[in-house]
């Protein structure tokens, strides 16, 4: 059995995320973890907020409220969402806990003493109306190549350039409007990356392989590209203070780390505050330090994070000169649009997490989104889909089929899994089909590609109506009772087997199946393909419950009031 470390990228502080957020990193990365923990291995799942950087700075000022105060008030209201959505983190950190503060410091001291660091003058923006000095996306003007207003000190989103803060024709503070900027030189800390580009590309090249193809052909073009030097430090009042041990005229100067160099040591910052919390955790470093081959990290994010964790920050752990535990699988995600646009946060354009758990729960929105993952593409959100999957795949197929068994059979056999009737050809034909749809559905489990997994799990939902459908019972019962307890019984024995594979997926819904027997002793995590074939774990005289209706339909009138709250095709720009 391995041992598995897994991380989803860490959403930033700024407000709740929206779905294109959750589909992309934390959900496929928990219905792994899940996944991995049920199949007996042992697994540790980290995330946390990332709540350095400048964008954090502002939302607490445009809230009016200091910035830690901030940052816990949202960690809360995050964390809240997540647990809504029965994300199974081992840890859920913060990104300016001192765990990370620390060990944030000591990877800079390392590498500073290995000579990857160096102290470089710059000359930057400073504005006198805001007494600060203003990072490149912080000042907009005039672009000077297509006369856009509002572009960005760093790029124009109109003619999409790269810019430099100088290029910029009437430059002004994004923060106060103000145009009153001075151009002063201040020192920063740069990481030589440039030195590091050829281990990064041996590293790449001996273990990128097996990635696929999205997080490796991002990562290669990075390093055809080249890997330049690049400011670590920030003037900013919020984030990992430079420490004054090592680099003393920096510190006095209140400069502190950019949130790019904090956020993804914060991987192992929150496995420490997981460890400090708990002292049965104490071994922490076993996963992150000369961590053996039983180890095996894979990552989650969306394609536009693959950069920073395949080239950034292995340049960054291999500069140590630390034995740290490197990524092995690096699983990418394209982006989930909104009717063809995109999802954004500050516009407030699509569905946020929150928003979507105060219209149905969890599972619904768990399965439509594993089931249509950007994996190999961008894929679009809308509601008519949404509609249709609930619908059909977990209304139809999966509930109907477990409440249509359960009172049928306590209608005609009581409140006891019927006895009689032996398994006969179609009961030995179903079982070959589901251990074989089981072996396919754990196949794709291991390979994390989601949507084959989804389609196997439907596969297997949809095998259980298509036996109902063949057997009849409720035609059955009228010639061949024991017939008909055999078939009632085997169907049973599905809705058991469901609710175990497919808990990675809908938890609560697979814990309402499981409940719905009051069997001894069930706790066995996983069914293997001998228990498939004879789907006899739940044996007869096994009492039962009928639970309540797994998924409602969502009716016509509830999506045209969906499509009115969000918005639907006519919103889109
Ligand atoms: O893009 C984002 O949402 C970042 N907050 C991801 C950070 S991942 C990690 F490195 F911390
Ligand atoms: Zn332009």
């Amino acid at each position: 059995m391995a041992r598995h470390l897994i991380t989803s990228a860490l959403p930033y502080i700024n407000g709740i995320k929206h779905l294109g957020n959750m589909v992309g990193s934390m959900l496929p990365a928990d219905v792994y973890s899940r996944y991995l923990r049920r199949r007996g291995h042992e697994v540790l799942y980290i995330c946390a907020t990332d709540e350095h950087g400048t964008p954090a700075e502002l939302a607490a000022k445009e809230a009016g409220v200091p910035v830690d105060a901030f940052c816990a008030e949202q960690h809360d209201a995050q964390k809240a969402v997540y647990d809504g959505f029965e994300l199974s983190f081992d840890y859920f950190g913060r990104s300016s806990s001192a765990q990370n503060r620390e060990i944030t410091q000591h990877f800079a001291r390392r590498l500073q003493e290995n000579g990857f660091i160096e102290e470089r003058a710059i000359r930057q923006v400073f504005s006198i109306a805001d007494d600060r000095f203003l990072p490149d996306r912080y000042i907009v003007g005039t672009c000077p190549h297509c006369g856009y207003d509002k572009a960005r000190g760093d790029q124009c989103e109109n003619c999409t350039r790269v810019l430099d803060p100088t290029d910029l024709i009437e430059p002004r503070s994004a923060i106060s409007g103000s145009g009153e900027l001075e151009v002063r030189e201040t020192k920063h800390l740069f990481l030589l990356q440039s030195k590091l580009a050829g281990e990064v590309e041996e590293w790449i090249d001996a273990n990128g392989a097996e990635w696929p193809q999205l997080a490796s052909s991002i990562a290669r073009k990075w390093l055809t590209e080249g890997l330049h030097d690049r400011s670590i430090t920030r003037d900013l009042e919020w984030g990992v203070p430079v420490p004054a041990d090592t680099w003393p005229e920096l510190a006095a100067e209140g400069k502190v780390f950019y949130v790019w160099f904090d956020a993804p040591v914060e991987y192992i910052g929150a496995t420490k505050e997981w460890a400090d919390q708990d002292p049965a955790h104490r071994d922490w470093k076993s996963w992150w330090y000369e961590a053996d081959d039983t180890v095996r990290y894979t990552e989650f994010m969306a394609k536009d994070n693959v950069p920073f964790h395949t080239v950034m920050f292995p340049a960054t752990q291999l500069g140590t000169r630390e034995p740290w535990k490197k990524v092995d699988y690096v699983k990418a995600f394209n982006w989930l649009n909104y009717y063809g646009g995109k999802f954004s946060t500050s516009q407030k354009r699509g569905v946020f997490t929150d928003a979507a758990l105060e219209l149905l729960p969890a599972d619904y929105w768990r399965y439509f989104l594993i089931a249509n993952a950007p994996e190999s593409d961008d894929t679009s959100f809308s509601w008519e889909h949404f509609t249709t999957t609930v619908n059909k795949d977990l209304a139809d197929t999966l509930g109907n089929f477990v409440n249509r068994v359960l009172s049928f059979s306590r209608k005609r056999f009581g409140d006891d899994v019927p006895a009689g009737g032996a398994p006969g050809e179609a009961e030995t034909r179903l079982g070959a089909q589901i251990a074989e749809l089981l072996a396919e559905y754990e196949g794709h489990m291991e390979a994390l590609q989601f949507r084959k997994a989804a389609t196997a799990l439907r596969a297997l939902w949809s095998a259980g109506n298509s036996y109902l459908e063949e057997k009849a019972p409720w035609l059955e019962i009228k010639t061949n009772e024991e017939g008909a307890a055999l078939t009632l019984r085997t169907a049973m024995n599905l809705i058991h087997l469901y609710a175990v594979v497919s808990e990675p997926f809908i938890p609560a819904s697979a814990r309402a199946m499981r409940e719905a027997f009051t069997t001894a002793g069930d706790t066995a995590p996983w069914v293997t393909a001998e228990e498939a074939k004879a789907l006899d774990a739940v044996p007869a005289g096994t009492p039962f419950t009928v639970p309540p209706v797994l998924f409602a339909k969502i009716t016509d009138e509830d999506l045209a009031a969906y499509k009115e709250r969000f918005g639907g095709e006519e919103s889109a720009a």
